[in-house]
């Protein structure tokens, strides 16, 4: 089988890794991938975002699964370019994204599906704004409605601040504070059938103790010892399969995977967002567990085929991923610093996955804000996050930071 892999980022260098390991896999190509991923794929240098050459490149290259990473060649269409050429993709058409692509959208297809939510008012105007303010108390929720890359939500108990972040945005949902941990459930679904994947969680703030401002996530772990039993069970009964059957009701369904990001709150799980692709960085512990071979998994989804694929197997233990981040990211990050000591980090329990990097002649250097994840891995937490650090301590970025704390809960 013949894959390509849509995207440059930790989580496309985590699927092509896991796509190249499945023995049913004879070529993996990514485009446009990153320094880390063209050691497992061949790259090309094709725009992520752009269907008509997106779907050029895999009739030349005869791929028989396009698999697409991020959010934004989703909602503009590229896995509807694709399946219109005949090659099956592993993702959602652009009408099924929008329930990632506009926050009011996915709040709509919760309401009519009896998805468990925060509460939310969408606003326009600065009043009803700072009515919805005023309706939800503090700390005050306001999410840009369209795509934000991570940047669209803010948590503030500053009105000033969260009145502003409104106006900036234009159209806000605004929102119930839900207090409680956070999980990321992924469901790989076919357009009718959704299989779970073991959840994760995620540290999505940028410093140590969850402080400093939002990031897209600086590290995450699987499993989760501390999660009710039934997590899982619920969260596909209340949530997922509802959602899979509101969207292929409307004559949308949605292929690919469905993030669910939760909130445990004391009243159970509730959705915080959606998003129509695999977390970054969540993707790269989850795999790192998943035994099941990706490609024809991937496959099944993407022919209506899931239904008859069979319980999904994992290794034992856990994997624990620790983000390094260029100087000043989140901010607009500094790149162009060479990364060294990755060739330190060969040991049984610990790789590297390149996220912002590119080839400088033989230097791999930066060029990103999140510039890789190292991955560790052991018999449980404790152990795989003492693997994770002690293989970031080998790592040398000028002006780098990561969080010291990922997965203290875990272990
Ligand atoms: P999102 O982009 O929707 O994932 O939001 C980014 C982060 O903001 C989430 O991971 C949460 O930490 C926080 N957040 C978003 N919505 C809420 C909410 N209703 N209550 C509490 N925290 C939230
Ligand atoms: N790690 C959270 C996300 O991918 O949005």
């Amino acid at each position: 089988m013949r894959v390509l892999v849509i995207g440059s980022g930790g989580r496309e260098h985590a699927l092509c890794r896991s796509l190249a390991a499945d023995p049913q896999v004879t070529e993996v190509h990514c485009a446009p991938g990153n320094a880390g991923v063209a050691q497992v794929a061949t790259l090309h240098p094709v725009v992520a975002t752009d269907p008509a050459a997106v779907t050029r490149l895999a009739g030349e290259l005869g791929a028989d699964l396009v698999v697409i990473g991020p959010e934004a060649p989703l909602v503009a269409g590229v896995a509807d370019a694709v399946r219109r050429a005949g090659v099956p993709c592993f993702g959602p058409s652009a009408e099924a994204a929008r329930i990632e692509g506009s926050k009011s959208f996915a709040k709509e297809v919760m309401t009519s599906a009896g998805v468990p939510t925060a509460r939310s008012r969408t606003c326009v105007t600065p009043e009803e704004t700072a009515a919805a303010l005023e309706e939800f108390g503090t700390p005050y929720v306001v999410k840009d409605d369209g795509l934000a890359a991570g940047k669209g939500v803010v948590v503030t108990d500053d009105r000033q601040e969260a009145l502003r972040h409104a106006a900036t945005c234009g159209r806000v949902v605004v929102e119930e504070f839900l207090d409680g941990p956070e999980v990321s459930l992924f469901a790989l679904c076919d357009g009718s059938t959704a299989v779970p994947l073991q959840p994760a969680q995620d540290h999505k703030r940028a410093y140590d103790g969850d402080l400093g401002p939002n990031t897209g996530g600086m590290g995450a772990y699987t499993p989760l010892p501390w999660a009710p039993a039934d997590l899982t069970g619920r969260v596909m009964a209340e949530t997922v399969i509802p959602t899979v059957n509101e969207l292929a009701g409307r004559g949308t369904p949605y292929t690919g995977v469905l993030f669910v990001g939760l909130a445990l709150t004391s009243s159970g799980p509730k959705v915080i967002e959606f998003n129509a692709r695999f977390g970054d960085p969540e993707t790269q512990v989850v795999l790192d567990r998943l035994q099941t071979p990706l490609a024809g998994l991937l496959l099944a989804c993407a022919t209506g085929t899931l239904g008859g694929f069979g319980p999904l197997s994992y290794r034992e233990g856990a994997a624990v991923t620790v983000v390094v981040a260029a100087e000043n990211y989140p901010g607009e990050p500094v790149r162009g610093d060479v990364v060294e000591g990755l060739c330190d980090i060969a040991g049984d329990d610990a790789y590297v996955l390149h996220s912002g990097t590119v080839f400088d002649g033989d230097h791999v250097v930066s060029g990103g804000g999140r510039v890789l994840s190292v991955v560790g891995t052991g018999p449980d937490v404790a152990a795989a996050r003492a693997a994770a650090y002690r293989a970031v301590g080998r790592v040398r970025l000028r002006g780098s930071h990561h969080r010291t704390d990922i997965a203290g809960r875990g272990a």
